[in-house]
């Protein structure tokens, strides 16, 4: 069998000042091809236990490979190098609404590029031809050359998962990336990282809230309750118990 593409170990952080640890021993593997969902209650660590991934903070101990590269203890141009292959996407596209949907695509692979080019401003034709080739992958190649402005919120974060393409990264994590669409754009998603996996052989690891399109979507979930993995499971065993006694604690809305 494949060594996992994402191989989480015993990953624990606290964040300064909190009286518990947000993250106590979390381990979780994900290998090619495989889309694996996360749920938990509000609190429970899914986008901390993210960005330790990507190294935004900083774990205490525990050990994070991504495509065999160990993330958890690289400083400086070692972790700039390995950031490359893992991906982050969020709730919200973060496009930059001015530029041209292709241009900001493009900004994707900037992480691939030496300081001085990022710093030297206009996209060379390759880099916008390669982002063009991103957003046929995404579905909309057409809307290459409007603003991001003129967006929906559906076909934003498609443009999103085509700027997480353009860095030609191994691990694609998804920080409840549907929270703001509608069901049908929302669908359209989970089917586009789901085809992601299976036929391009990213390693998938994404949050959710609603545990139906988590069932339905992954290949396994991942229940995380008070910062610790609860279960860690194929979709087609997942329970409704399983998934209740995740939100049990969930303060009421
Ligand atoms: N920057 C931060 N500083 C201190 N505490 C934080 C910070 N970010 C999140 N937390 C705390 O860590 C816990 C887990 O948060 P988070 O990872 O965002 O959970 P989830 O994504 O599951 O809702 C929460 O108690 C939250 O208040
Ligand atoms: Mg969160």
């Amino acid at each position: 069998m494949d060594e996992p593409l994402l191989d989480v170990r015993d990953l624990s952080m606290s964040w300064p000042s909190a009286e518990r640890p947000v993250l106590r021993n979390v381990s979780l593997r994900v290998r090619s091809g495989e889309f694996v969902a996360i749920l938990g209650a509000n609190g429970s660590g899914k986008t901390t236990f993210l960005k330790c991934i990507v190294r935004l903070v900083t774990p205490e101990s525990g050990s994070i490979l991504v495509a065999g590269q160990q993330m958890a203890g690289l400083t400086g141009a070692g972790l700039q190098r390995a950031r490359r292959n893992v991906a982050l996407i969020s709730q919200s596209a973060n496009l930059v609404k001015r530029r041209s949907v292709v241009a900001n695509v493009a900004t994707g692979s900037l992480g691939r590029r030496p300081e001085w080019w990022t710093s030297a401003g206009a996209l060379p034709q390759s880099e916008l031809e390669l982002a063009s080739r991103y957003l046929q992958t995404v579905g909309l190649e057409h809307l290459g050359t409007q603003r991001a402005a003129t967006l929906s919120g559906g076909q934003a974060q498609r443009v999103a998962i085509a700027r997480a393409l353009a860095q030609q990264p191994q691990v694609l994590l998804a920080d409840e990336p549907v929270a703001n669409l509608d069901p049908e754009a929302a669908d359209d998603i989970l089917h586009l990282l789901r085809r992601l996996a299976r036929e391009d052989g990213l390693a998938v690891c994404c949050v959710l809230h609603q545990p139906d399109l988590a069932i339905a979507y992954a290949d396994r979930v991942v229940g995380f309750s008070d910062g610790s993995v609860a279960f860690d499971a194929v979709s087609s065993a997942v329970s409704q118990a399983m998934v209740d006694s995740l939100y049990r604690s969930e303060p009421a809305a």
